[in-house]
């Protein structure tokens, strides 16, 4: 497709859908005015965006209003204002994996990403103790997660045995893209790229929190041996938004040692 580069501007490709983002204005540390995330949507429009997820960040600790039905209640007074950029929106939630989570966690009201799949994240610093257990329960309850940015955890090793072993208990793991610029930091890029290059990824989203990082994005090369990988990741999303997404991992390297051992 690109037989003379060496690279690939991010906004050449096909970038319908974008599954992670802080769009939906004034419930987290994402966008504030609703103004500004009607102008990032309009400008996501232009590098081709047709469906945005919003995902604000559930944590109880942080965002005590947080509730599904706030999200749910904040985004029906501002949903159409948001689709006037041309960009389809739905709203979800990015749930932080907490202590007491098993109690707080209703699966009935929860705020997924269609097709039963629920975004989840843990802090930079460290892993949260119940993560294989909340990933059980969720399973449990015909729920996969999606972890988010797996590369920018600190304590997980380039080895990437912990996240090799977090992908073989019925997880899906989701790259964001800008850690391929090195947005989030050299360590975060090199990791991205190893765990790209092992096929455990399955899921890209933008993660954005502000109009700074369109700037990112429209900037953003990626590695041309990146680029095929990535564009399986793009149709992952686009199916999770259309409902067509079968739940099986891409034919990666990983899954076809997974299925070895089996
Ligand atoms: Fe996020």
């Amino acid at each position: 497709m690109w037989p003379f580069k060496t690279s690939v501007k991010f906004v050449e490709m096909d970038f319908r859908t974008d599954i992670h983002s802080h769009i939906l204005p004034g419930v987290d540390d994402g966008f504030r005015s609703l103004d500004k995330s009607v102008e990032a949507l309009s400008r996501l429009r232009e590098m081709g965006l047709e469906h945005q997820f919003l995902t604000p960040h559930i944590y109880p600790e942080l965002y005590p209003e947080n509730t599904p039905e706030h999200i749910r209640s904040v985004f029906g007074a501002c949903s159409d204002r948001l689709e006037s950029s041309g960009v389809q929106c739905r709203a979800a939630g990015e749930h932080m994996v907490c202590e007491d989570m098993a109690e707080k966690f209703d699966p009935a009201r929860a705020l997924d990403l269609g097709q039963k799949h629920l975004l989840i994240e843990m802090s930079y610093a460290f892993e949260s103790r119940n993560l294989k257990e909340f990933i059980f329960d969720l399973n449990s309850n015909g729920i996969r997660p999606v972890l988010a940015h797996p590369e920018r955890y600190n304590y997980y090793s380039r080895s990437l045995v912990e996240l090799k072993t977090i992908s073989d208990l019925d997880t899906f793991l989701q790259l964001n893209i800008l850690s391929l610029g090195g947005f989030y930091g050299n360590t975060a890029r090199e990791k991205a790229e190893l765990i790209l290059e092992h096929g455990l990824y399955t899921f890209v989203g933008t993660d954005l929190h502000s109009l700074a990082q369109i700037e990112q994005l429209k900037s953003l090369k990626l590695k041309k041996k990146h680029v095929a990988a990535v564009e399986t990741l793009l149709r992952n999303n686009d199916l999770l938004w259309s409902g067509e997404w079968g739940g099986v991992k891409s034919d990666s390297k990983a899954s076809k040692s997974s299925r070895l051992l089996l």
